[in-house]
């Protein structure tokens, strides 16, 4: 039977953001579970949610205190247990976060393991004598200073490679890693689909602790090639303890966050023979600019790398990096919309799962967050650098035209995008042109053919290089589909017995008529279409 995860479309919700039922101006779970039939009639069948455990909110839930408990920021134990049904009663999936690398410095664990070097979890944590020199050059990505912090109480530095609020765990340990793997048998127990896994490939560091060379990437490298803080072999021993347990609850999904850009490494948690996670963040969309080779060289050596019986995955934006409908942006207001459905239609009709951000289905972007307003400890570090730190692309979502997007009866914890009264649900729900409406249909016409869920995939060459185009097959199905990346009208030739004969299905721009498809097709400027070949 082919899994579920598979023909699944993910939807991923920054809690924070999402929707807020108690107008505190932060959203929370009885806020998700009140906009479930908006995400079913969206079409959407898997919901990755980012953590809304017990927090002290240092990286915004990314530093949890408690791993069986939900802050109360958010709701309470039975919030989620209620969530989970309702979302189930939808036939919706659901997945939590699981930061696995680092605990918060207020973690019982950590209080004890500061506390006195003979407490038992003074082991789960990684530490260095404070005398003498700092033991490498290894860096706090978010604080821009090294990942040493001094303990006076044991006369020792942790080591915290994001903010000094998220000591890193010693996965060397075993009593550590029972832990964390009984965390996850509890979540399990309580019904959650899977986990995607923060940082997962930084689980373990270099034995020896040697410094990381250097690297001209500056964002997010922070010019060091991680090849001994993070990407360390050891971590796949524990992928395989993670997959058993995972198929020990059955009809389970792991999706791991790897640090770093090659899609080599990502491609190697998979496992040598399919063992360990089961899919690999794939964040190479998130660094192409927008032409068509570039995004086809990059599926290309996405689907390469990938080893045997993996399944692949494809990602435009989410709470870490600008939203792609900002990415993309042009000076002319609708050339940007025009792309941003383009890309909808690429994400949604390429082989593999694909993962959309809360409120890229409204063509959501992002603006520049005034300095009093910054919560991400990046940003405020880094400004007025724009768009290094994450609030742009965490603001509330745009539900209606009313006060606050109807987001919260409070003051919402991040301004909201200004163009919210326009650009809402509610707004575009009634709008059958609509970049939502786009994203109804594309997504009906996903779960509708096979060919799009499962089928091969087989990049054409055609005469225009601004023209990515494929073929999809599935038995007798074919899907093909043109995207038009250029502002400018472009043609792709049907000629040849292999693609004659067949109808649009879908076009990304309004005004297309749909019907029977010539011998050559004339695309508008940034246009998709999905043909259904005979
Ligand atoms: C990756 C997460 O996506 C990010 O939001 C978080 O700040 C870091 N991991 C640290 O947990």
């Amino acid at each position: 039977m082919r899994e579920w995860w598979k023909d699944a479309v993910f939807y991923q919700i920054y809690p924070r953001s999402f929707m807020d039922s108690n107008g505190d101006g932060i959203g929370d779970l009885a806020g998700i579970e009140s906009k479930l039939d908006y995400l079913s009639g969206l079409g959407v069948n898997a919901l990755w949610i980012s953590p809304f455990f017990k927090s002290p909110m240092k990286d915004f839930g990314y530093d949890v205190s408690d791993y069986r408990d939900v802050d109360p920021m958010f709701g309470s134990l039975d919030d989620c247990k209620r969530l989970i049904a309702a979302a189930h009663q939808r036939g919706i999936r659901l997945l939590f976060d699981l930061v696995a690398n680092h605990s918060s410095n207020e973690h019982a664990w950590f209080r004890a393991a500061s506390a006195a070097k003979g407490a038992r979890e003074h082991g789960y944590y990684i530490w260095k004598p404070l005398a003498g020199r700092k033991p490498n050059n290894w860096k706090s990505l978010f604080e821009l200073r090294s990942a040493w912090y001094p303990n006076k109480a044991t006369g020792e530095r942790y080591l915290a490679t994001f903010t000094r609020f998220q000591p890193e765990f010693d996965w060397r340990n075993p009593e550590l890693r029972k832990e964390i793997y009984d965390v996850m048998r509890f979540w399990y127990g309580i019904g959650v689909d899977g986990f995607r896994l923060d940082v997962a490939t930084a689980y373990f560091k270099d034995e020896r602790f040697r410094s990381n060379p250097f690297s001209w990437n500056a964002v997010p490298d922070i010019f060091q090639r991680h090849i001994y803080d993070r990407n360390r072999p050891e971590v796949h021993e524990v992928f395989k303890d993670m997959r058993r347990i995972a198929d020990e609850a059955g009809e389970r999904v792991l999706i791991g966050e790897t640090h770093g850009q090659e899609a080599q490494l990502a491609a190697e948690c998979h496992g040598k023979s399919g063992d360990e996670l089961h899919m690999a963040f794939n964040f190479d969309f998130l660094n192409q600019p927008w032409s068509a080779a570039a995004f086809r060289a990059s599926a290309e050596r996405w689907y390469a790398a990938l080893p045997p019986g993996a399944w692949p995955n494809f990602t435009l934006s989410n709470h870490d990096r600008p939203r792609a409908a900002f990415r993309f942006r042009t000076g002319d207001p609708l050339v940007t919309e025009a792309r941003a459905r383009l890309a909808a239609a690429m994400l949604l009709t390429l082989r593999g799962s694909p993962f959309v951000y809360y409120g890229e289905e409204l063509g959501m972007g992002c603006q520049r967050i005034p300095k009093a307003a910054l919560r991400d400890p990046l940003g405020i570090r880094t400004w007025p650098l724009g768009f290094l730190g994450r609030d742009p692309e965490r603001t509330p979502m745009q539900w209606d035209a009313s006060a606050n997007s109807g987001f919260t009866s409070g003051r919402p914890w991040l301004p909201l995008n200004r163009d919210y009264v326009s650009r809402n649900v509610a707004a575009e729900a009634a709008e059958p042109d609509s970049i939502l409406s786009l994203y109804k249909r594309l997504l009906a016409l996903r779960k509708s053919r096979a060919s799009l869920r499962e089928g091969e995939l087989a990049f054409l060459d055609g005469e225009d290089r601004e023209v990515l185009a494929y073929l999809r097959s599935a038995g007798k199905e074919r899907s093909l589909v043109l995207l038009n990346f250029a502002s400018r009208p472009a043609r792709f030739s049907l000629a040849g017995p292999a693609l004659a004969g067949g109808e649009i299905l879908l076009s990304t721009d309004a005004a297309r008529g749909l019907g029977e498809l010539g011998a050559e097709v004339e695309l508008a400027p940034c246009e998709g279409l999905i043909c259904d070949l005979r």
